[in-house]
C-alpha cells in the first residue's frame, strides 16, 4: 500500500498543486491508480471527477503499471524514415505485447513517443534511461530475443 502521507509531504493541499501531485504519485508508483486519484482528491478537498478529468487530459500520465524495463520507441520523423515502424513490429513480436501495453509478468512495457532528441542515432529506443541507437530488427532480436525464449511460445507466460 502506498504511503500517501510521505508522497504528499511538502504539498499544502492547494488545488493548483494537482498536476505536481499527479506527477509525484506517478514518479513514486509508476502510474496513477484509481485509489491514488481518490487520495489526491481527499488531500486537495476537490471532487474525484476533477482529478480524473485533469489526469486523463494530459498524455504524460499513465493509468496502468509499467514494466521493470519500460521501453519507449521514438516515432519521430528521423526514426520513422529509418524503419521505426518495422522496429516496433519486431519489439512487439519479441516482447509479446503491443505498444501501450505492459506484460503480465511486469518485466516489460512498451510505448511510442515523439522525438527524444537523438535523431542522429535513429532509429532508437530508450530502455528506462538508456538510449539504444541505430537499431535494426536483428539488433532488437539480439537485445530481447533471449527473453522471448524464456517466456515460451505464446509469449505471455512469466519469465523463468
Ligand atoms: S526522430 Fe527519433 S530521436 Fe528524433
Amino acid at each position: 500500500m502506498e504511503d500517501y502521507k510521505s508522497i504528499f509531504s511538502g504539498f499544502r493541499s492547494r488545488e493548483e498543486e494537482l498536476i505536481p501531485l499527479l506527477q509525484k504519485v506517478q514518479d513514486v508508483n509508476g502510474y496513477i491508480s484509481p485509489a491514488s486519484m481518490k487520495e489526491i482528491a481527499g488531500f486537495l478537498r476537490i471532487p474525484e471527477s476533477r482529478v480524473f478529468s485533469v489526469a486523463t487530459f494530459y498524455a504524460q500520465f499513465r493509468f496502468a503499471p509499467i514494466g521493470k524495463k519500460h521501453i519507449m520507441l521514438c516515432r519521430g520523423t528521423a526514426c520513422h524514415v529509418k524503419n521505426a515502424p518495422r522496429i516496433l513490429e519486431e519489439l512487439e513480436n519479441q516482447l509479446g505485447i503491443k505498444s501501450g501495453e505492459t506484460r503480465e509478468d511486469l518485466e516489460y512495457s512498451l510505448e511510442t513517443v515523439a522525438c527524444i532528441g537523438a535523431c542522429s542515432l535513429a532509429p532508437c529506443i530508450v530502455v528506462n534511461d538508456e538510449v539504444k541507437a541505430n537499431l535494426t530488427t536483428r539488433s532488437v532480436r539480439k537485445l530481447f530475443g533471449q527473453d522471448k525464449k524464456k517466456r515460451g511460445a505464446n509469449g505471455h507466460g512469466p519469465a523463468v
